[in-house]
């Protein structure tokens, strides 16, 4: 059987929600598990690689965003399972189906990973977005939940990342202007 396949089985259950919605909500849970088992371990290879004078920080911030992650993998294939599907959560398949590009390996400053991490976060982010508005129109109040709770902390961790980032974007006085301006 294809990992396509095992992503929308279906185990005989007596929740109340039929079964084709049932295969569409697993489908779009599976492909979130992938994706953010891929991230967790991308920012533990940044955990581990980053160097620099901001190193430390750096290191401890990273290992608690991939511990986060870690939670959510669980929270969201233990959906899949509540919704009688079968949790797709090997490494190979978070591989095969994650959207994420690979991580750079030729990277070493803090800023790079900041960089290399915002730009994973930023499409991760935009997904579970997308997925809150998805479950909520096949009507599963409770998957559209979960994926609003981890969007607004993963928001919070681009934010986290990010800022690093803005203070050296705007360093003149005159783009700083730009930047009040513009809101
Ligand atoms: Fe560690």
């Amino acid at each position: 059987m294809t990992s396509k396949n095992n992503s929308s089985r279906l185990y005989p259950t007596s929740i109340d929600i039929a079964p084709e919605t049932r295969s569409k909500l697993i489908e779009l849970l599976n492909q979130t598990v992938a994706t953010t088992l891929d991230l967790k371990t991308q920012v533990k290879q940044a955990h581990w690689n980053v160097k620099g004078m901001d190193f430390y920080q750096l290191h401890l911030l990273f290992d608690e965003l991939a511990t986060e992650l870690e939670e959510f993998i669980d929270l969201f294939a233990e959906r899949v399972t509540a919704l009688g599907g079968l949790a797709m959560g090997t490494v190979r398949t978070a591989a095969n189906v994650s959207m994420l590009p690979e991580y750079p390996f030729d990277i070493l400053d803090g800023k790079d990973h900041i960089t290399a991490l915002s730009d994973r976060f930023a499409p991760y982010a935009k997904s579970l977005r997308q997925n809150i508005d998805a479950s909520a129109e096949l009507g599963d109040a409770d998957t559209a939940d979960l994926y609003t709770e981890v969007s607004r902390v993963i928001d919070k961790r681009l934010w986290f990342l990010e800022a690093h980032l803005q203070a050296s974007a705007v360093t003149s006085t005159a783009a700083l202007k730009e930047v009040v301006a513009s809101n």
